[in-house]
């Protein structure tokens, strides 16, 4: 009752910031996508009588309580019950990106560790089906479940919510450009942020309203390999998202000072001829999409910019798969 598999993180065109349902943690409306190579959370999971309790280890380190340990454990509940089992599990997850930085470590995290942990207790689902799953983990992980370009579909009721495969990672070789501009965990992470957004903030319903059209809007620039579309879109969903949390009270403000510098860069560039937009998640560092052509001058953009720490350039990626 061993499995192992991989889940890379994605970055979403169309954000997800809000829930119709905290319990069975369904979003209030859809997003969409993309799956990103490169970086990677490699999960493996044993059910085993052997086992008092269920244990996790991250990046090497053992994890003996906390939140994260919680939301593992939930999770693992929910598996058990599907196979109707009763051990304990033993987690090892390792992530070769930062945990918790904003880079998504929830989304690969626990679309690795649905796939890992279903095929250990010998759940057999489909791809809806795990994606259904994987989102009580975490929203957006439902969406890591697949590769290259996702939609969140939340539907009437909201119940199956799950991703959808919009096209596959090489449909459309758009890069991802990953600016660091800080380093150690959010200080306010995506869950507590988007309730806090909806509890204060006057604009959380303007903004949910304000997502469905743009989901439309951005399936179909994937549909059509419409850069500027995808661009008008992304940074409209982007800033409305940080819009409603910045309204909350007290406001949530996720930038620094280099995440405006950037986002100036990338819109001066635009003007100079370069095709480039940018996205933020719940974090201060900055996404920029580019086409292949203009990586040499996205990749200038940010060099020698105070406060960038880290760069890396990926591509779409696969879907959460098993490995040896
Ligand atoms: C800003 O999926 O981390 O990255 O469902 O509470 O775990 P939970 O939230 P999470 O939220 C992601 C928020 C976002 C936007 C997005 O990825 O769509």
């Amino acid at each position: 009752m061993q499995a192992t598999a991989i889940a890379h993180p994605n970055i979403a065109f169309v954000k997800y910031w809000g829930k119709r349902n905290i319990d069975r943690n369904v979003p209030a409306a859809g997003s969409v996508s993309m799956t990103l190579d490169g970086l990677e959370t490699r999960t493996s999971v044993e059910f085993s009588e052997a086992l008092a309790a269920d244990s996790l280890q991250l990046d090497g380190e053992p994890v003996g309580s906390g939140e994260t340990l919680q939301r593992v454990e939930s999770f693992l509940d929910l598996v058990r019950r599907r196979a109707g089992i009763e051990r304990a599990a033993q987690v090892e997850t390792r992530n070769n990106f930062p945990t918790a930085g904003g880079l998504a470590s929830s989304a690969s995290g626990f679309a690795a560790l649905a796939r890992a942990a279903t095929e250990a207790a010998g759940v057999d689902l489909n791809e809806r089906e795990l994606s259904a799953l994987a989102r009580r983990g975490s929203g957006s992980a439902a969406r890591s479940v697949f590769g290259g370009f996702v939609r969140m579909e939340v539907g009437e009721e909201g119940e199956g919510a799950a991703g959808f495969q919009i096209a596959e990672a090489d449909y459309w070789d758009l890069r991802c450009l990953i600016a660091e501009t800080a380093e150690g965990p959010k200080r306010v992470g995506s869950t507590e942020g988007m309730l806090h957004t909806e509890r204060t903030s006057p604009y959380y319903d303007a903004w949910i309203d304000s997502v469905g059209p743009d989901v439309d809007d951005a399936v179909s620039a994937i549909r059509d390999r419409n850069f500027g579309a995808l661009a008008e879109v992304a940074e409209r969903s982007c800033l409305r998202m940080h819009a409603a949390a910045m309204g909350s009270d007290p406001g949530l403000l996720y930038w620094n000072g280099t995440t405006v510098e950037l986002i100036h860069r990338v819109r001066a560039a635009r003007e100079g001829g370069v095709d480039a937009f940018f996205s933020i998640d719940a974090g201060p560092h900055v996404k920029i999409f580019c086409e292949p052509s203009d990586e040499a001058d996205t990749v200038s953009l940010v060099e020698g910019v105070d406060g960038v720490n880290d760069v890396r350039v990926v591509g779409p990626g696969d879907g959460a798969r098993l490995v040896e």
